[in-house]
C-alpha cells in the first residue's frame, strides 16, 4: 500500500504510522523525522532547515522533493510506504505525483485526520519523545510511565520536547497548515484518492478506523 497521511501538527500521524509499519510491514516516511535527523547530524541540509522548522515555516519544496525522492528509491519502499508529513503542498503534491507515475506505482489513497484545533495544542504541548527510537509518547494520554522510560527501547534514554512544540511557533504551524497544506484536501478528493477519519479518538480506535479504510482499498 502506498498511503498519504494529511493532517494538521498533533493531528496523530506520527502515532499511527508507527503502528501501521508494525502492522503491515511497510516503512513510515516522515519528512519532519528527516530533516530532524540532518538537524542531528550536522549536514548542510539540516543546518538550513533548523531555522526555517523553529520558526514553524515550511522547508523549500525542492529540498522536500529531493529527500522524499531518495528515500523512497531505498529496497524497504519497494513494497509500499505510510507518506506522514508529506507532501504538504501542492508544488509537492505534483512532485510526488511525477515520481510515483515514472515508477509505475500511484498512490493508494490519502487518510485525512480531522481533530479540533484546541485539542491540538494540548495534543502538542504534551508530547515527548524517544531520543533513542523516536517512539512518540504523551504525559497527558499515553505516559511513558513511572520513572519516564521508552517502552519501546526498554532502557532509559531522555524522553524531550521539540524545539518547535513551543506554543507560540505551534500556532504559527496550525496557520502554516491551513493556508499551504489544506488545500491538498481538495487536490486528493478530486483525484478520488481521500478518505477522512475522526481522530479525535482514543489511539486504538483511530487505528481501526484506518484500518477499516485500508482492508476496503486493498
Ligand atoms: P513534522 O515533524 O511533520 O510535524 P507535523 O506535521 O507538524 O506533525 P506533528 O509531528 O507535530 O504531529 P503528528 O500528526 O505526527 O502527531 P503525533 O502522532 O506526534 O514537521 C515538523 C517541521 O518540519 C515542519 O513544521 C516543517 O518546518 C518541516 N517539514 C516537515 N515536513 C515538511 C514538508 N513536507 N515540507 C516542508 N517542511 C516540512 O501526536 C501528537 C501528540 O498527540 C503525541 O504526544 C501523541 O502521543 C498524542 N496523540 C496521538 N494520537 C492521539 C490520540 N488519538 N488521542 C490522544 N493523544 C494522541
Amino acid at each position: 500500500m502506498r498511503i498519504v497521511f494529511l493532517g494538521a501538527p498533533g493531528s496523530g500521524k506520527g502515532t499511527q504510522s508507527q503502528r501501521l509499519v508494525e502492522r503491515h510491514g511497510i516503512p513510515q516516511v516522515s519528512t519532519g523525522d528527516l530533516l530532524r535527523a540532518h538537524v542531528r547530524e550536522g549536514t548542510e541540509l539540516g543546518r538550513r532547515a533548523k531555522s526555517v522548522m523553529d520558526a514553524g515555516k515550511l522547508v523549500d519544496d525542492a529540498t522536500i522533493l529531493g529527500m522524499v525522492e531518495e528515500r523512497l528509491a531505498r529496497p524497504d519502499a519497494a513494497r509500499g510506504f505510510i507518506l506522514d508529513g508529506f507532501p504538504r503542498t501542492i508544488p509537492q503534491a505534483d512532485g510526488l505525483d511525477a515520481m510515483l507515475a515514472a515508477i509505475g506505482q500511484p498512490l493508494d489513497v490519502a487518510i485525512l485526520f480531522n481533530v479540533d484545533a484546541d485539542k491540538l495544542i494540548k495534543r502538542i504541548s504534551g508530547r515527548r519523545t524517544c531520543e533513542g527510537c523516536g517512539r512518540v509518547f504523551n504525559v497527558h494520554t499515553s505516559p511513558p510511565g513511572t520513572p519516564p522510560h521508552c517502552t519501546q527501547c526498554g532502557d532509559q534514554p531522555r524522553l524531550v520536547q521539540r524545539p518547535d512544540d513551543d506554543e507560540e511557533v505551534v500556532t504559527r504551524r496550525l496557520d502554516v497548515y491551513n493556508e499551504q497544506t489544506r488545500p491538498l484536501v481538495d487536490y486528493y478528493r478530486a483525484r478520488g484518492l481521500l478518505r477522512e477519519i475522526d481522530a479525535d479518538a482514543d489511539v486504538d480506535a483511530v487505528t481501526r478506523r484506518i484500518e477499516q479504510i485500508l482492508q476496503r482499498r486493498g
